[in-house]
């Protein structure tokens, strides 16, 4: 399959070929071998060549290596730019398409007839068609397909074509080869219907920590083990300072459970609150006796650390349809990175959450570069964007797109320009959790930033021996960091309910570093944006990360015997470079 990540100049001899030829010769452009893992064809359900379906193309950007190095530089302490942050137009003004690559695919859209059916928006071009002439256009088979656990229905193609000139011009086209992108971080939660048992103890342990933290996380162990107890963000008035959670798949945060949750743990605070922003038409509806665990996990953690900063949850639309077969199921996260980059600089939150991932083979991977390269313009932004690493440990079935036997990493957790949060469990010693996922990304090469911490563990660890012909060496290695993941007290549908997964870990993590960004405007600095320079770098060397050494990953079950990481001194494939020390980081 083909990725174009770098625009090419097109020279003139070759838009006049195309002109004279328009159906040069077609060439696969991106196809799947197999259906996902997860879904199939619905057999007997032919689709309607009919039906309509609005096709994205995305064109190639210019300067995309200039705009990675920019973004590293404005996110590396000590470098001249650093904390030089962009606005939007700048962003746009460095990575707009070339004129001649809009003109060359302008032209052969034109030349298949689709004058009057073309929008253009800044990087992309929306062809409202049909389906049967989108098959035409692409040589593309479009048939129905059923998600086996949700229902969840979609019509896609396994393959489709370009004219092999055109290659270089397109980033990609979608609906196509996308099936679901998008899950909870929370194949592990855990309910304990009955947490009375988990009472905090009044113990204490060496470190002056509750006892009770060994078993259950509260808010006020969080800020014991991580040493922001009693640390008073500065009140910034409603713009100033903002943490944004990401909500996807019909989860809608609930105000009557936050309310009893900070009741009971921050009783000082009972009256904080959050604001829902919809995307994409999603829905800000209060639905209190559901079981939102997700959406009340991630909002309960964040605003409960960051009082009294404003916290947004994104409440984006975008699960495909389980009745209908509407080709057009909209695809949640470049629906919401479409709609965060938009926001002017005042509104757009510092620090950004999202507990939510695929496998990295399930997501093609011309669409894994699109949405990683959007994510980035958030760091350049100067947003600091936290994903969950994963809840299946090196991986859950283990078996690549080859159908060869691998570990299986997460995405978005494997963009280089997110920060990858772990999950860890018990205080002392704080231990790597067993379902924390980690290793290494096959569509994104290892960044420079992680280079010394990353090849140190590879030419060390017993395990990357062990393990070497299940992983790429060569790939972006995550997660970068880990908190806490276990059993932590959410309120549910109106109970105290415990929930493990590194869907708790990436809240807890991304509150520090909202209190961290909170301070540094509060003192007249820039925040921190993209994080991984200064996590891999100063962060590091100043100790103000806990080193987590004990604990090992689980997973690939049935598949490879034995498969997991085991936490190590310095950066590993289970716990990253380790947990935050605010009182360390607050001083860097
Ligand atoms: C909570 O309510 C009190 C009294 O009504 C008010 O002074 C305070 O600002 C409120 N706090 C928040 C975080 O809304
Ligand atoms: C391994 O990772 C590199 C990126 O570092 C990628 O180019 C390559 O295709 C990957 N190999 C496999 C077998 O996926």
């Amino acid at each position: 399959m083909h990725i174009s990540k770098l625009a090419v100049i097109v020279p003139a001899f070759l838009l006049s070929i195309v002109n004279a030829h328009p159906l040069a010769p077609y060439r696969t452009f991106e196809s799947l071998n197999a259906v996902p893992q997860g879904w199939e064809e619905i057999s007997n359900k032919n689709v309607d060549p009919s039906t309509p379906i609005k096709l994205r193309i995305h064109l190639a950007q210019q300067n995309v290596p200039e705009f990675e190095r920019t973004l590293i530089d404005v996110s590396t302490p000590g470098h001249v730019s650093y904390g030089n942050h962009l606005n939007q137009d700048q962003i746009d003004a460095i990575l707009r398409p070339h004129q001649d690559t809009t003109t060359i695919v302008k032209s052969w859209l034109e030349s298949q007839g689709f004058s009057n059916d073309l929008t253009f928006k800044n990087d992309w071009i929306v062809v409202s068609t049909t389906i049967g002439k989108a098959e035409s256009l692409l040589q593309a088979k479009y048939k129905a397909f059923q998600n086996k656990q949700t229902g969840d229905k979609v019509v896609r193609t396994l393959s489709y074509s370009i004219p092999r000139d055109l290659h270089s011009s397109v980033a990609l086209i979608q609906p196509t080869t996308l099936f679901g992108a998008v899950s909870a971080m929370k194949n592990t939660i855990s309910r304990v219907e009955d947490p009375s048992i988990l009472k905090p103890s009044g113990l204490r342990l060496k470190g002056g920590i509750d006892a009770a933290c060994q078993s259950s996380i509260t808010p006020d162990c969080l800020s014991d083990v991580y040493k922001y107890k009693g640390f008073k963000p500065a009140s910034l008035g409603a713009s100033s300072n903002k943490l944004g959670v990401n909500g996807f798949l019909e989860q809608y945060a609930q105000n009557d459970d936050l309310s009893k949750f900070l009741k009971k743990y921050i009783p000082d605070a009972k009256n904080a609150t959050f604001t829902c922003q919809p995307v994409n038409n999603g829905l800000c509806t209060q639905h209190p006796s559901e079981d939102f665990t997700e959406a009340n996990l991630d909002i309960q953690y964040t605003v409960s650390a960051t009082i009294p900063h404003p916290n947004i949850y994104f409440s984006t639309a975008g699960r495909p349809p389980v009745q209908d077969l509407d080709p057009n199921t909209n695809e949640p996260y470049l629906e919401w990175l479409e709609h965060v980059l938009a926001l002017s600089d005042a509104e757009l939150p510092q620090t950004i959450t999202t507990s939510y991932g695929d496998n990295e083979h399930t997501v093609p991977q011309s669409y894994a570069v699109k949405v990683c390269n959007m994510l980035a313009q958030l760091g350049l932004r100067g947003v600091s964007v936290l994903f969950s690493s994963g809840d299946s440990g090196p991986g859950d079935n283990c078996v690549n797109k080859a159908g060869k036997k691998a570990f299986v990493p997460t995405f978005p957790a494997t963009c280089p320009f997110v920060t990858s949060v772990g999950g860890t469990v018990g205080v002392e010693p704080e231990k790597a959790v067993s379902f924390s996922s980690g290793g290494f990304s096959n569509y994104f090469a290892r960044p420079d930033y992680q280079n010394a911490a990353v090849s140190n563990y590879l030419s060390t660890a017993s395990d990357a021996k062990t393990f070497k012909d299940y992983f790429n060496a060569t790939g972006r290695a995550f997660p970068d960091i880990s908190a806490q993941g276990s059993r932590f007290h959410v309120y549910v549908g109106g109970f105290d309910q415990l929930v493990s997964g590194t869907s708790a870990s990436s809240p807890a993590f991304a509150a520090v570093i909202s209190l961290l960004n909170g301070d540094r405007i509060a003192k007249g600095k820039k925040p921190l944006g993209f994080l991984n320079p200064w996590l891999y770098g100063v962060a590091t060397e100043k100790k103000g990360l806990m080193d987590i050494t004990q604990g090992t990953s689980r997973g690939c079950s049935g598949t490879i015997t034995g498969a997991g990481w085991k936490a190590t001194t310095g950066w590993d494939p289970v716990t990253g470079l380790g947990t935050p020390d605010f009182s360390v980081l607050q001083n860097l």
